[in-house]
C-alpha cells in the first residue's frame, strides 16, 4: 500500500487482444500505447480514422523513446496496432464496428470501455437517446453484450474494464429522467448528466458480474483521477466548467493523461487482479462505489431499461448467455 501507483511492466503475449473504445487520445492514447508497448495487439477503436493514424504514428515515437531510454519488458518487436472504426453516438455504427471484429474471427481478451464524453450540451444521438447516456453507456452496453461470447471463447482471464469516474458519487438514479426529455438547453444540468452516465457503468458492473460470474469474464470499473486531457472540449462553451479543469490543472490536482492511465493498464493486465469482479479501482486500489450504484433494484431497472434501448440491435441469441439469470 501507499506509494505512487503503477501498474506492473511485464511483457504480455503477442496473442493477447485488447481493444481500447477512445484510444486514440487522452487516457485511451496511454493505454492503448502502453498496452501495445508490452507486446499485447491492440485495436484503436474510434470515430476518426485520421486521428487513429495520428495517433499511432506518435505511440510509434513514443515507443522509440522508450526503447532508447532502457525501459525494461518492453515487446521486442514492432509495436501490434489496429484500427477499427466506432462512433458511439451512433447504434448502427456500433454495430458495425462489432460485427467487423467478429467477422475478423479474432479472440478478445480484454475490452476497455474509455471513449466518453464530458459535460455535452443537451442533445440526442441519431437512436433518440441522451448523447452522454449513449456515448459513455449504451454504445458500450451493446458492445459488451455481442463480444461476451467471444469473451467467454478467448480463455481463462478475460477483463472488460469500465472507465468510470468518481464523478458517479455525485448523483442519483432516477428512471424517469433517464433521457432528460424534462428538460431544455436552458435548464438541463449537464454536469449532472455526466455523471450519471458514470453512475450506469458501475451499476453496470454489478449487473454484468452477477449474470456471469461463474465465467472467466470479469467485470471491473475505476476513477482515473482528474485528467488533464482533451476531456474539456465538450464543455469549453461553459466557462464555469473550464475554469474550475483550469484551476485543477494551475493548483497541480490534474494529472497527465499518461498517469491517468495507469488505473486502466493495471485493472486490465495485472496478474494480481486475475478474477477478481465487482471492484471499482481508485488509483490501482479498491474503493466505495456509492450505495447508490449499489442498489440491485436501480440495478435492475437500469439493465432492463438498457436491453429495451437496443431493441432491434440485440437478438434473442445475444441474450441467451444471460438467461439463466436474468
Ligand atoms: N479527464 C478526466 O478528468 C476524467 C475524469 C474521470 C473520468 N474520465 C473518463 O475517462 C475517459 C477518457 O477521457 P479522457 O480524459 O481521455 O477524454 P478525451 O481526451 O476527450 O478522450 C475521449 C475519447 O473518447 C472518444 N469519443 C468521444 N465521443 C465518441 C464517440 N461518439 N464515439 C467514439 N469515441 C468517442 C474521443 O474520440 P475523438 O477524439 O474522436 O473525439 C476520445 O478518443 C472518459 O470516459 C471520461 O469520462 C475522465
Amino acid at each position: 500500500m501507499g506509494g505512487s501507483p503503477s501498474f506492473p511492466r511485464e511483457t504480455l503475449s503477442s496473442d493477447k487482444i485488447v481493444i481500447v473504445t477512445g484510444g486514440n487520445t487522452g487516457i485511451g492514447y496511454e493505454t492503448a500505447k502502453w498496452i501495445a508497448m508490452l507486446g499485447a495487439h491492440v485495436i484503436i477503436a474510434c470515430r476518426s480514422k485520421d486521428r487513429a493514424m495520428h495517433a499511432t504514428t506518435k505511440m510509434k515515437a513514443d515507443f522509440e523513446d522508450e526503447k532508447k531510454k532502457g525501459t525494461p519488458n518492453l515487446t521486442t518487436g514492432e509495436l501490434s496496432l489496429e484500427f477499427m472504426e466506432l462512433d458511439l453516438s451512433s447504434l448502427n455504427s456500433t454495430e458495425k464496428f462489432i460485427e467487423e471484429f467478429k467477422a475478423s474471427g479474432k479472440l478478445l481478451h480484454v475490452l476497455i470501455c474509455n471513449a466518453g464524453l464530458g459535460m455535452h450540451p443537451l442533445a440526442y444521438t441519431e437512436d433518440g437517446n441522451e448523447m452522454m447516456f449513449q456515448v459513455n453507456y449504451l454504445g458500450h452496453f451493446l458492445i459488451i453484450v455481442k463480444l461476451l461470447p467471444v469473451m467467454l471463447r478467448s480463455g481463462s482471464d478475460c477483463r472488460i474494464v469500465l472507465v468510470s469516474s468518481i464523478a458517479h458519487k455525485w448523483t442519483s438514479f432516477d428512471l424517469d429522467k433517464i433521457q432528460a426529455k424534462q428538460y431544455n438547453e436552458a435548464n438541463f444540468d449537464r454536469a449532472d448528466y455526466y455523471y450519471k452516465s458514470k453512475l450506469y457503468q458501475v451499476m453496470q458492473m454489478y449487473c454484468l458480474n452477477r449474470r456471469i460470474d461463474q465465467s472467466n469474464v470479469t467485470v471491473n470499473s475505476l476513477h482515473p483521477g482528474v485528467v488533464d486531457s482533451e476531456f474539456t472540449r465538450s464543455f469549453r462553451d461553459d466557462c464555469s466548467w473550464t475554469w474550475r479543469y483550469k484551476c485543477a490543472k494551475c493548483i497541480g490536482l490534474a494529472i497527465t493523461p499518461y498517469k491517468g492511465a495507469i488505473t486502466s493498464i493495471d485493472a486490465a493486465i495485472n496478474r494480481k487482479h486475475v478474477g477478481l469482479r465487482d471492484i471499482y479501482f481508485d488509483k490501482c486500489t479498491p474503493a466505495n462505489s456509492s450505495s447508490e450504484a449499489r442498489n440491485v433494484e436501480n440495478q435492475e431497472q437500469l439493465w432492463w431499461y438498457s436491453l429495451n434501448c437496443l431493441q432491434g440491435h440485440l437478438k434473442e441469441e445475444d441474450l441467451q448467455i444471460f438467461s439463466t439469470k436474468s
